[in-house]
């Protein structure tokens, strides 16, 4: 039996076309990524998530795949994409690749088979349907980007579906070839060496048989659970290697169905993500959470921003007082059992950015007019230098806002004070304390505006984590004297038998 090494570990979410340009395109790529790694490795993560690199057309930023055998030529090679793992292992991060089995990209060559000719095979990898006898799509079903989830095909007079942009085919999850594929699919980049993978929209492969209309009842379907089995006996022919599901349900008890020994390791939990920042709310979801997820063969996951989210600074209000917030939130899931993912940049304290119309790219944007997740893509700022920031030579792909002149890693990394500062020092203190602590979580007696959670060391102490979500300071009890590991902003004051913690703030306690 190897070490589980996924359960508690901290995995970092690198967005790799705004993560670090090494050629001056504009565009983040794998050698940009490989040059910067030490900083993830400072910064204290175990493991990185690679967002899509492979061949695409990039009308969804890469998540339209023309070829998942290969490197896109913008961000390097597969030679290219050896030396990030070599390098990535030599430093000690074990490195999950994305997988994106529910669709390919319209100029994947199975769709332009399917379409060239209808009575192909290939036509039966993806999901074409005549229309209604009106002429109308098969159903009424809506594409998560807006409008309908069809496309009409002039030249065979049927409908294809697509859950995202219409360059998305939805694959065909009921024809066992499409099973084969991805399954060869793993093993060539398992046998290159990636640690997992991160499964892309886990819940929807299957569609209801019937395609009936009602939106999107039928996208989350126990047959998936066959899909995963399959995919986990491969996984698990190899060395420690794991998968994680961006299973996008607030349903933390369906959500729990798609992990354990025999299906993922682990599946996002977007409810986090989704609680605002409040005691009670938080109190509820963690509860939940470890309610669902601490048992064996799974362990919980914290999640609080990603590629698709309104960075959570933002959704905390904004500002100075949103990333205060977003400190303290983070510092409280730091705490608990199981892998926080963080997003690049919200070490940074970086906000949504506000991208103007025309420079926007996300197919949600083109599709529905509403305003996207451009906002919480902008490129890394690296240094305070316009116009680049040490993220690029040349023309960003996305335009820098303001906050980049502050919040950038060479500001940052000068100033104890600063997100980054933070970040650092509250993830050397987990990975110090993660040894000695016990994963079962106690409940002291709290004020209603406090989270408090304890967990007992191995030396017969406890380690106490206290989140104050109120505007003023708040007086936590404790059952002894106690010693401060960490605070996400002013030092708390420590009494014989109680922590006064500041305002929207969490402190790490030894007591
Ligand atoms: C996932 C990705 C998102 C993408 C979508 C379609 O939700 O995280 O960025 O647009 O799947 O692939």
């Amino acid at each position: 039996m190897t070490r589980a090494w996924w359960r508690d570990a901290v995995v970092y979410e690198v967005y790799v076309r705004s993560f670090a340009d090494s050629d001056g395109d504009g565009l983040g790529d794998l050698a940009g990524i490989r040059e910067r790694l030490p900083y993830i490795v400072d910064l204290g993560a175990d493991a990185i998530w690679l967002t899509p690199f492979y061949p695409s057309p990039m009308r969804d930023a890469g998540y339209d795949v023309a070829d998942y055998r290969d490197v896109d030529p913008r961000f390097g090679s597969l030679a290219e994409f050896d030396r990030l793992l070599a390098t990535a292992h030599g430093l000690g991060l074990r490195v999950f690749v994305d997988i994106v089995p529910n669709h390919t990209s319209s100029e994947h060559p199975w769709f332009r088979e399917a379409l060239a000719d209808p009575a192909s095979p290939r036509r039966h990898w993806y999901m074409f349907r005549p229309p209604r006898p009106d002429g109308s799509p098969p159903n009424d079903w809506k594409s998560v980007f807006g409008g309908s989830a069809w496309t009409f095909d002039a030249a065979s007079g049927d409908y294809y579906l697509h859950l995202f942009d219409s360059s998305q085919p939805d694959l065909n999850w009921r024809n066992p070839a499409v099973h084969a594929e991805f399954l060869s699919i793993l093993r060539f980049w398992l046998d290159r060496g990636v640690d997992g993978f991160r499964i892309d929209v886990a819940h929807a492969l299957y569609k209801d048989p019937k395609l009936r209309d009602g939106d999107q009842h039928g996208w989350d379907r126990d047959e998936v659970f066959d899909v995963w089995r399959e995919w986990r006996e491969v996984i698990d022919s190899y060395d420690d290697r794991s998968l994680v599901g961006e299973v996008f349900l607030y349903d933390m008890d369906r959500v729990g169905k798609y992990v354990g020994r025999t299906r993922l390791q682990q599946a996002f939990n977007f409810s986090v993500a989704k609680t605002p920042f409040d005691a009670a709310a938080f109190r509820a979801t963690i509860r939940k959470s470890l309610e669902v997820f601490v048992r064996p063969g799974t362990s919980p996951t914290w999640v609080l921003s990603n590629h698709d989210l309104i960075r959570h600074a933002t959704r905390y209000g904004g500002g100075e007082r949103g990333v205060r917030r977003g400190r303290a939130a983070t510092a409280l899931l730091l705490a608990l059992p199981g892998s926080p993912y963080l997003y690049q940049g919200e070490e940074l304290g970086l906000e949504q950015s506000d991208v103007p119309p025309e420079a926007r790219q996300d197919p949600t944007w083109f599709r529905s007019g509403e305003v996207g997740r451009d906002g919480c893509r902008t490129p890394m700022p690296w240094t305070s230098t316009a116009p680049g920031y040490g993220f690029t030579t040349g023309p960003p792909w996305l335009p820098f806002d303001a906050q980049a002149k502050t919040r950038n890693v060479e500001a940052e990394v000068a100033s104890e004070e600063s997100t980054l500062s933070f970040y650092r020092r509250a993830l050397a203190a987990r990975r110090a304390l993660l040894p000695s602590l016990r994963r079962e979580v106690s409940w002291p007696a709290a004020p209603d505006d406090c989270v408090v959670v304890s967990r007992a060391t191995r030396a017969g102490r406890s380690f106490v984590a206290a989140m104050n979500a109120a505007g003023s300071a708040r007086v936590v009890q404790l059952t002894g004297s106690a010693e401060v590991l960490l605070s996400s902003a002013e030092r708390p004051v420590v009494d014989a038998g109680s922590v006064t913690v500041p305002p929207e703030s969490t402190v790490w306690l030894r007591v």
